[in-house]
């Protein structure tokens, strides 16, 4: 086997991010190197996503100018991973003739034979879907990692289908990683200096190994060292428990932060999207989040112009964003998946200048929330966690507070991984800034 050097590049969610680790890991393992431009690569992948359409346009695009590469080099083996080739499975292969391998989420470890497969000369597919793969034995390769924070997956799959949704197709069942294998992972990762773990799946709450939840996932990995600090996504509103709730609340170094799915303030779009709670159960789980852990901040996402939504439902996610008063939220415009239940079940019937128009509404609503919550921070003292030199300044430092605000300070002798407390002087919508300070 010749070794190649290969280029990987990453669309879609953090879990994606997270499984190009995994790619990393299992090509350096049978001998190739990574690099960091496609134009020296041998072989590029590209981690894709279906969540949008325009996800997946982006991506289509994106392999138009890795196919001018490959005009100027014959050789260079081209390779889509990921929830698109899992969805699109061989049709890729005949509307984008130059790619070489087809690689599904739970492929991975075959990507080295996929490969030899291309050298002698047959096209190299694998989109087969598994009850039981979860990684657990592998090392992930951190890529363009700051050495603070890392991505920990700790369950695959997705059987919740959500009538939109295109994931439970792409990445198969359900199914959660050893715990053993997690903690001694995270473990690892803090005896390597990082601070920050983000416990990654597509519902954590239903995390269940053995006898063990979530709940005693996350106390476990908190468990490792106080100065570990631990977060984790995504949370669904049905499985957020009070057992849970009083976890976060219990350990100082679980993040202060929720980030929990509204996607619609109606009960009745909440039905059509077979999300199984109401707008009232959200919002009760809301004031048991709140009252447990009164400085959490809570995050959300939100889908608009789904089928059949009317402007009153538009109307009751305005208010439902309002009396939560989201701290930021993630924004979408309905697009329609083929293979979904909605695509099967309901029209695609509001029209695109009426999802752009109420989109519009959301964001501005929300842009204001999180103003007057950033504004709420002025005077208050933070622990934030150094993450690198700000974007602007050398001077000056980032990092992110427990509630996964950014915040901006002047550096003095801080370095990466650092614990700095900060007093917040100034705000945007996107961030804070302050001084460093004693508490
Ligand atoms: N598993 C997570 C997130 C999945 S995808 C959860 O259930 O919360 C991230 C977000 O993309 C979703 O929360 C939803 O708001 C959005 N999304 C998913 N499918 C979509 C679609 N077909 N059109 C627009 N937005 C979509
Ligand atoms: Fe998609 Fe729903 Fe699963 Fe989230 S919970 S990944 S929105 S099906
Ligand atoms: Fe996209 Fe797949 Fe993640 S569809 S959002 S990359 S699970």
């Amino acid at each position: 086997m010749q070794t190649k050097k290969i280029y990987i590049e990453t669309y879609g969610c953090q879990m994606n991010f997270s499984d190009s680790e995994i790619v990393a890991a299992v090509v350096k393992e049978a001998g190739h190197s990574l690099c960091e431009s496609p134009k020296l690569a041998d072989v590029i992948f590209v981690n894709t996503c279906s969540i949008r359409e325009n996800a997946e346009l982006r991506v289509r695009n994106r392999i138009q100018e890795f196919k001018s590469l490959k005009k100027k080099n014959p050789d260079l083996i081209i390779g889509i991973l990921g929830c698109m080739a899992e969805r699109l499975k061989t049709q890729l292969l005949e509307e984008e003739q130059f790619v070489d391998i087809i690689a599904g989420p739970d492929a991975y470890r075959d990507i080295p034979h996929l490969i030899g497969n291309v050298e002698s000369g047959i096209k190299g597919v694998n989109v087969l879907l598994s009850h039981e793969e979860t990684y657990s034995d592998l090392n992930p390769v951190r890529l363009g990692s700051n050495g603070v924070s890392a991505f920990i997956s700790i369950m695959r799959g997705c059987q919740n289908f959500c009538t939109y949704c295109v994931v439970p197709y792409t990445r198969g069942k359900e199914r959660s990683r050893d715990m053993l294998s997690i903690v001694n992972e995270a473990t690892s990762l803090f005896n390597n200096g990082y601070r920050e773990i983000t416990l990654l799946g597509q519902n954590v709450n239903s995390y269940n190994w053995q006898q063990y939840t979530f709940a005693d996932l996350i106390k476990a990995v908190a468990q490792i060292n106080p100065l570990l600090r631990v977060r984790f996504a995504t949370s669904h509103p049905k499985d957020m428990s009070d057992a849970l709730i009083h976890t976060i609340a219990a350990l100082p170094n679980i993040c202060k932060s929720v980030h929990l799915p509204v996607q619609s303030g109606s009960t009745a779009i909440l039905n059509r999207m077979h999300r199984k709670y109401t707008r009232e159960a959200y919002l009760e789980r809301i004031q048991t989040i709140r009252k447990h852990i009164p400085e959490a901040s809570i995050t959300t996402d939100i889908i608009t112009g789904f089928c059949g939504e009317t402007e009153e439902d538009h109307q009751t996610t305005l208010s439902l964003m309002e009396t939560v008063s989201f701290d930021y939220a993630f924004m979408f415009k309905y697009s329609q998946r083929p293979g979904t239940q909605a695509a099967k079940l309901y029209a695609d019937d509001i029209p695109e200048e009426v999802k752009a128009k109420r989109l519009q509404e959301i964001i501005d609503l929300q842009n204001k929330l999180s103003l007057k919550s950033n504004r709420n921070d002025i005077g208050k003292i933070f622990e934030v966690l150094a993450e690198g030199p700000s974007k602007r300044s050398q001077d000056y430092f980032s990092g992110r507070n427990s509630q996964n605000k950014m915040v901006i300070f002047p550096a003095r002798n801080t370095k990466p991984g650092d614990y700095v407390n900060v007093k917040v002087t100034h705000c945007t919508s996107a961030s804070l800034k302050g001084e460093q300070c004693e508490v």
